[in-house]
């Protein structure tokens, strides 16, 4: 028997019922992002191959989709914004007035193990700020992620965002006198995710001392700033954490942040403050991550331009959205099913015309079916209202209706219609 068409693995398929939740979550990430005043940019799905290839770091270039197309170019589809993003304002220069404040809700591509939470195509919220040194951009992302989880229904106690400073780290490999810092924070990235022997021993093999691998466990193991302080050469990433968590306070926000040295990101061009937002229970992967790239536009050719930003994907944020019952969503209704008594299409199109021109959303039968058939149709649709456009008393702006939740039957102009059906 022959083979009927698969999914391709790690993508999904968006049915109504998938389309409604899919909605739901991008109009909550839009409308968070409009209320602090991010401008919406999007790019191609596609990029020249090089855009990627020794900027992004060594794990997302190996999970590149990428292909040479028709005229011998070697391009990939997009595994995240922030390269295209730093290629836009390469791109403009000095005709963009900074800073600025966009986002953008890019389809990305990944050639990842499918696992839960990780997919080989979704979706990303990225909110970015070009062009300040100021933490308070870093103040403004973080508020801002709270916000939009609080928006979806979500409490301090569903969700942690965990705030690291690769600035920080540098400090601290420095005064280690570490040669290369470079190949220490892929280590440091996967420290908790084995035991402590694994660790060490991975630091011997990166050229650190015995010493030097026990001193940087117990740095790393530092859970709040006072403890940093126990260390040396660290004041000015300290000073700058410090002002970070006092505008958190100011804004209300304290209690979903904290120090947590174990977030180091697996990107390769952060430079400054880092963060990941986990579920509280941690028992999913993290559900958005960001930070402080101040050399990106450089490393791609262009002028200098600083930058700070993050990417929240919509897998786990759904995953965790549908543990705590906060993904239930309606069919939006329709507000009018317009019904005829003779199966008349024309009077139906013809009726139909003249309620859109007034910016009712209303169907119909679309075959001539019994009277019975199409208040089904109604029902099926969600519509809020039946009118009936061959009714006898549907004449001279009057028209005979049903409000379907109520039954409730009369004859009534359109607009006394819509005051009764609460649309
Ligand atoms: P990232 O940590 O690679 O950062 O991704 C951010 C978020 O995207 C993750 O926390 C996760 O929720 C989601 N995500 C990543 N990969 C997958 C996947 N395969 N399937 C489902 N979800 C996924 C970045 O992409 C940075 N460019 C973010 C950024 C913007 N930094 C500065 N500005």
């Amino acid at each position: 028997m022959k083979q009927t068409p698969q999914l391709p693995k790690g993508t999904r398929d968006f049915y109504p019922t998938d389309m409604r939740v899919q909605n739901h979550i991008f109009s909550i990430w839009r409308q968070a992002a409009l209320k602090f005043g991010y401008e919406e940019y999007e790019g191609p799905t596609f990029e020249h191959l090089e855009l990627y290839t020794g900027k992004s770091g060594d794990e997302i270039v190996a999970q590149l989709y990428n292909f040479t197309d028709k005229g011998g170019r070697a391009l990939a589809l997009r595994p995240e914004m922030t390269p295209t993003l730093a290629r836009l304002v390469i791109q403009r220069g000095n005709e963009l007035k900074k800073p600025f404040k966009w986002f953008s809700i890019p389809r990305l591509f990944r050639y990842e193990r499918s696992q839960k939470g990780r997919l080989r195509e979704f979706f990303q919220l990225n909110l970015d700020i070009i062009g300040t040194d100021s933490i308070s951009a870093e103040a403004d992302l973080l508020v801002a992620i709270a916000t939009m989880l609080f928006d979806f229904g979500l409490n301090e106690k569903d969700f942690a965002i965990g705030v690291s400073s690769r600035r920080l780290l540098a400090a601290f490999l420095e005064s280690l006198e570490v040669a290369e810092p470079n190949s220490i924070y892929p280590i440091l990235d996967k420290r908790l995710k084995m035991p402590a022997e694994a660790f060490e021993k991975e630091l011997l093999n990166a050229g650190l001392s015995e010493e030097k691998a026990k001193t940087l466990n117990a740095f790393m193991s530092c859970a709040s700033i006072e403890e940093l302080k126990n260390f040396d050469n660290l004041s000015n990433a300290i000073a700058e954490l410090e002002e970070l968590f006092e505008l958190l306070k100011a804004a209300g926000v304290e209690n979903c942040v904290k120090l947590d040295l174990s977030v180091v990101r697996g990107l390769a061009y952060y430079t400054g403050i880092v963060f990941e937002v986990f579920d509280k229970a941690k028992n999913m992967r993290a559900i958005a991550g960001g930070g402080r790239y101040d050399s990106l536009t450089e490393t791609l050719g262009g002028q200098r331009a600083t930058g700070v930003g993050f990417g929240m994907g919509d897998v786990v944020l759904a995953d965790l959205l549908a543990e705590k019952n906060l993904l239930s969503q309606s069919r939006s209704d329709l507000q009018i099913f317009i019904a005829s008594f003779n199966n008349d299409m024309k009077i139906l199109f013809k009726t139909a015309t003249e309620l859109r021109k007034k910016g009712i959303s209303c169907s119909h039968s679309l075959n001539a079916v019994k009277f019975s058939k199409q208040l089904e149709l109604a029902n099926a649709a969600n519509a809020k209202c039946v009118i009936f456009a061959d009714g006898k008393e549907s004449k001279n702006g009057t028209w005979e209706y049903k409000i379907l939740a109520t039954g409730e039957q009369g004859v009534e102009s359109l607009e006394n219609i819509l005051r009764r059906t609460k649309i």
